[in-house]
């Protein structure tokens, strides 16, 4: 992330911030948490100050961590510096979170079963009466729901009425359309690779090298071992000829595996070899080729051009045979590229609000993990890690989380908008693998915490305006008053267009209907923004060319005499409707700070 251990911090502060992880739990004496670390200072420092669990559906009976995922998010957000952490010595380094001297207060409300809403609601409630500065949560549904039906909706509105941000994964759905976290009080994170890839070689017979991805801790004994292709190893009467090729379940007969690496047209038959008890598995990679999985034997995902070469070895072969290594790190070049699984936009309640809001790292994340629970979630799999490497946007929404506390560190006074707000207009444009895609996969780009210290301008929501959002988006009084706790009546005048949101990024969307017309449009958007950089400044607007479209900022200079002050502004977009998707932005400088949001203009399916 471009966020340094030396970074300048503010210790009292930070140590005095309270990250509250609504997950599956936590592992207590996990060295992230460990207190002797910190307990050099002079007072008695608690770096997990509380735990509590629920269990409306489940009967859990502590709030241990059960699944790994709870311990993993924590030490993210604000885990302790711990030197030479490492899954079997694969990514070796220092594991930290990014406040490493804040505390953590866990709830746990999701095992392997699932997550009940009550339980989500019940531990939002107790949070904020808990006091907690932010609250991150790295879960979600598979696709957005109505506000009012949300819990985690509902649970971040109540914090956010209370000062406090809440931070969430944008989900792992990977398509157009399916970001599950809609809201615009919350702050919704969608996963990004890092410079850091995790490699599993495999070494063919006859001398050539295949670069494939796992996470494989196991080294095989000797150097090469025979290979057999899923079909020739399966009982020709168990399973059709495509499942054998692909090593589904139940397909392998044991006697023909035995001391084999099995060669599959997936790599979920990964599964299928371990039960067969072959000592390994090459299959061909899935569609989250980005990632790669810790596994449970000797196995490794191969590129659709290496599988080939593969298989061209195997069948030019008499005895093929084949080794795989264990893993390795290697740089990756192309990093930062939002990850295949990350959900993407466009919102698909409130078409005008952009989500996901930024993207952080979430691809083969060292961090905490339970010892008592498999790293491969393969029962057979005895391991006992205590650090391991995990995927998803719930991997970079505690990235996030982290960083927003730090930004509350040195900004103790910011309102969650003004935090989110700096975050948002100092991150940056990067890769995506389809590049239509662009904001509806990253938002407005990769967080850079250190710039998002010193924003320079931010975008500032009300909480007013946010119901009065509500209310425009048809939410009537008593759905307001029993579900968001505030009391209003909707019918009185009362109600903004969510395009009236003073959102630090800007989207204008046609429906279907619209954009059939020729006829040329404009579009206006009012934005307020608020100096907390230099008392006297003056910003300079900056918009993107796009050809169809003509985008206008007025006024165009903002000037600034004191800190605090606000100016507003409109952004006029006028053109063609053209049915594509456009990426524009404006960007506020006063050859300081850059102040950037990014314009995105699109087609809805309505
Ligand atoms: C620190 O807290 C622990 C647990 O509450 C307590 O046992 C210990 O005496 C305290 N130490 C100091 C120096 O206050
Ligand atoms: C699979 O079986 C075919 C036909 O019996 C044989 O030619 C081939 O070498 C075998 N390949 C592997 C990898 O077992
Ligand atoms: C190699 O053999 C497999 C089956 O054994 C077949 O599916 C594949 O097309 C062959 N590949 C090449 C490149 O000949
Ligand atoms: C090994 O076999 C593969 C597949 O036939 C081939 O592409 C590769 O060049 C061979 N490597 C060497 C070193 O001969
Ligand atoms: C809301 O205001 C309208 C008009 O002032 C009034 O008729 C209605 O009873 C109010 N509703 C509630 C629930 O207070
Ligand atoms: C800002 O400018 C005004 C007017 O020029 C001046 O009075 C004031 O001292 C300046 N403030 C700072 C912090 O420089």
């Amino acid at each position: 992330m471009g966020f340094p251990e030396n970074v300048h911090r503010n210790p009292t502060v930070e140590s005095d911030t309270i990250i509250a992880v609504i997950d599956s739990g936590i592992w207590p004496e996990s060295e992230s948490f460990n207190d002797k670390v910190l307990s050099v200072s002079c007072f008695n420092f608690s770096k997990l100050i509380g735990a509590r669990f629920y269990g409306v559906y489940y009967d859990f009976d502590s709030a241990r961590d059960t699944e790994g995922h709870g311990t993993h998010t924590a030490s993210t957000a604000a885990g302790n510096i711990v030197r030479d952490a490492s899954f079997y010595g694969i990514a070796k380094g220092t594991a930290r979170g990014a406040v490493p001297s804040s505390r953590i207060a866990a709830y746990k409300v999701c095992s392997e079963s699932g997550c009940s809403s009550a339980d989500i609601l019940a531990a939002f409630d107790d949070a904020i009466a808990d006091g907690v500065d932010l609250i991150t949560i790295s879960m979600g549904g598979s696709s957005a729901a109505a506000l009012q039906n949300d819990p985690i909706s509902i649970g971040s509105f109540h914090a956010s009425q209370k000062g406090i941000l809440v931070i969430q994964s944008a989900g792992n759905e990977g398509y157009r359309g399916t970001v599950g976290s809609i809201a615009p009080w919350i702050f919704t994170i969608a996963a990004s690779t890092t410079d850091r890839e995790i490699v599993t070689k495999v070494a063919l017979g006859n001398g050539s090298i295949l670069t494939g991805k796992s996470v494989n801790s196991f080294k095989l004994k000797g150097t090469t071992f025979p290979l057999v292709y899923g079909k020739n190893a399966s009982s020709p009467g168990q399973c059709y000829e495509g499942w054998q090729k692909r090593c589904q379940d139940n397909c392998l007969q044991k006697d023909m595996v035995k001391g084999k690496i099995v060669l599959c047209d997936s790599f979920g038959g990964r599964k299928e070899a371990l039960r067969a008890g072959a000592l390994g598995s090459i299959g061909l990679e899935g569609d989250n080729s980005d990632v790669s999985f810790v596994v449970a034997l000797p196995a490794s995902a191969l590129t659709k051009d290496d599988y080939s070469v593969f298989q061209n070895y195997v069948n030019s072969t008499k005895a093929p045979k084949v080794d795989i290594l264990p893993s390795e790190s290697i740089k990756n070049h192309d990093a930062p590229r939002v990850a295949s699984f990350s959900s993407r936009g466009p919102n698909s309640i409130i078409p005008d609000i952009l989500k996901p809001d930024v993207t952080a790292p979430g691809v083969d994340i060292l961090a905490a993990f339970s010892p008592k629970v498999s790293p491969s979630k393969v029962p057979s799999d005895k391991r006992s890690a205590k650090y391991s490497i995990l995927s998803g946007t719930s991997m970079s929404c505690p990235h996030v989380a982290g960083a927003a506390a730090y930004i509350k560190s040195l900004h103790p006074n910011w309102s969650p908008s003004a935090i989110k707000s700096a975050l948002m207009t100092t991150a940056w444009r990067t890769n995506v693998e389809n590049n239509q895609d662009a904001e509806f996969a990253y938002g407005s780009g990769h967080i850079d915490p250190v710039k998002a210290a010193d924003p320079g301008l931010v975008y500032e929501t009300l909480q007013e305006d946010y119901i009065k959002m509500l209310c425009g988006l048809r939410s009537d009084t008593s759905t307001l008053r029993k579900i968001f706790g505030v009391n209003v009546n909707c019918s009185e005048g009362f109600k903004i267009n969510h395009k009236a949101l003073n959102y630090p990024s800007m989207t204008i969307s046609f429906g279907s209907f619209e954009s059939n017309q020729t006829k040329p449009f404009a579009e206006k958007l009012t934005r307020t923004v608020t100096n907390v950089g230099r008392a006297n400044s003056t910003y300079k607007a900056k918009t993107s060319i796009i050809s169809d479209y003509n985008i206008n900022v007025n006024p165009s200079i903002l000037t600034f005499g004191e800190l605090n002050e606000k100016k507003t502004f409109e952004v006029t977009v006028s053109g063609k409707i053209t049915g594509k998707m456009i990426s524009a932005a404006l960007e506020w400088s006063d050859g300081v700070h850059n102040v950037r949001s990014p314009i995105v203009i699109y087609q809805r399916y309505d």
